[in-house]
């Protein structure tokens, strides 16, 4: 019988071990290099905020009123574990004024508290990018763009993107009216959840996947007929920008998002395989005025944020992005004691080789199992001969397929010129 331990990770919280430890590293190395490349420095911000710079998200989504991990602090202050990085950015941006356009990148951990699924966790990791001070609308395709770049960079293929504009504040307004207008006028078809959401925020209503919703929804008022003529144009040209890039996109008029902030562009990229409530990989839009909301200058702001979970789900339904290799270039097996083996895995890893070696002093056979283990490319053996002799012993570990001499038969070398001679064989 095996025994459940006392212990084991809160529900929607998991422990991430090697191997897939290194690929989540991979991830976050290749959006840095992305994000990089267009110059977006990374800002790195507290788990925790005051609860206001959360509650500025809005008061009508459930990651504000459902889902915070908040809680008084010892010293009395009402803090939270953040949901999402946009406000906290936001925040930073009013506390220290950087020059704009302010361009940033980040990665880290998230936490809401919802109904744990696969790809939908209560503490989950997103890696994301922010623009703050600048209104171009080449500026929200920069960044759909780099996000696309970066779903092409990790070998996915099946990504799609769908797009929308909620238009300036006002036009949202009078959007909210109508839709809250058209579907008060035909509560009863309306199912009992979207009915509880109308009162919130009619415009998650349009959110709502339950069939006997779909017909209301389908004859709901489009945000495109409520639009300003500057609205139009900047929706205009972040299409025209997009066709320019060759970036495909789907406009979707019901894409109004989970959070409150948004203004002019929403998108949202899909994953091709997961199920449709956890199928959005990332997302985003504008949020012109957060930042005034947070005691800050008017300032326009753009950004998104990908799941590091959930994308790393699709990679795994695609076949790519496979965990990198993490083993070692050397294993020094030593049946001398052990401080031998201390002396030149240090020196060896100074010297820029990875190495690794037993502990307890073993027999050999029970080192050289672990070796094997290891998947290093050679193992380094010395015995009481060869430490009397000034040597070590090289034996190849992947004599396999290889027409390389050093790789197929084991040599003894003097202990002066084993670094030199491992930096040729592995280079
Ligand atoms: P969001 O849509 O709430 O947007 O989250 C972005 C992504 O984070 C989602 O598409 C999903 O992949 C991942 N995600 C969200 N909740 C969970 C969860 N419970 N478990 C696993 N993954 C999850 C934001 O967070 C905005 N801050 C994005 C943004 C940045 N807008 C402008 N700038």
């Amino acid at each position: 019988m095996t025994l459940v331990p006392e212990f084991q990770t809160s529900p929607g919280m998991r422990d991430i071990l090697p191997p897939e430890s290194a690929r989540w590293q991979q991830f976050v190395h290749v959006f840095a290099q992305v994000s990089e490349s267009a110059g977006y420095g990374q800002v790195i911000s507290p788990l925790l905020e005051d609860l206001g710079v959360f509650q500025r998200i809005g008061d009508a989504t459930d990651v504000v009123t459902k889902e915070m991990y908040d809680f008084v602090d010892k010293g009395g202050r009402h803090v939270a574990l953040r949901p999402e990085l946009t406000a906290s950015v936001c925040r930073a941006f009013v506390q220290h004024r950087p020059l704009t356009p302010w361009k940033v990148w980040y990665t880290g951990s998230q936490f809401r508290y919802e109904k744990p699924q696969r790809g939908r966790y209560r503490q989950f990791d997103q890696v994301g990018i922010e623009v703050l001070g600048a209104d171009d609308p080449y500026l929200d395709v920069e960044i759909i763009a780099l996000g696309w770049a970066f779903f092409r960079a990790l070998g996915l293929s099946k990504v799609t993107l769908l797009l929308n504009s909620l238009g300036e504040p006002a036009d949202r307004a009078r959007y909210v009216d109508a839709l809250r207008a058209h579907f008060e006028a035909n509560l009863i078809e309306l199912s009992e959840a979207s009915q509880q959401t109308l009162l919130k925020n009619p415009l998650r209503v349009l959110d709502s996947k339950r069939l006997e919703d779909a017909a209301l929804i389908a004859t709901a008022p489009r945000i495109a007929e409520y639009y300003s003529p500057e609205a139009a144009a900047h929706f205009a040209a972040v299409q025209a920008g997009l066709h320019a890039l060759n970036i495909p996109f789907t406009v979707d008029a019901k894409l109004v998002r989970g959070l409150d902030y948004y203004r002019h562009t929403t998108f949202e990229y899909q994953g091709g395989t997961l199920e449709s409530a956890q199928n959005a990989l990332g997302g985003g839009g504008r949020y012109d005025g957060l930042v005034e909301s947070l005691g800050g200058p008017a300032t326009a702001g753009v950004g998104f944020a990908l799941g590091l979970d959930r994308t790393l789900i699709a990679c795994d339904d695609e076949g790519v992005f496979a965990s990198p290799a993490t083993d070692v270039d050397v294993f020094v097996v030593d049946t001398t004691g052990g401080l031998e083996a201390l002396l030149l895995t240090n020196q060896l890893r100074a010297a820029g080789i990875s190495a690794d070696r037993a502990f307890e002093n073993r027999s050999m056979k029970s080192q050289m199992k672990v070796a094997d283990r290891s998947g290093a490319t050679f193992a380094v053996i010395i015995g009481s001969n060869e430490l009397d002799a000034g040597a070590v012993v090289v034996r190849p570990m992947r004599t396999g397929d290889t027409a390389d001499s050093t790789l197929s038969g084991q040599s003894t070398i003097p202990r002066t010129e084993l670094i030199e001679y491992l930096q040729k064989a592995l280079s």
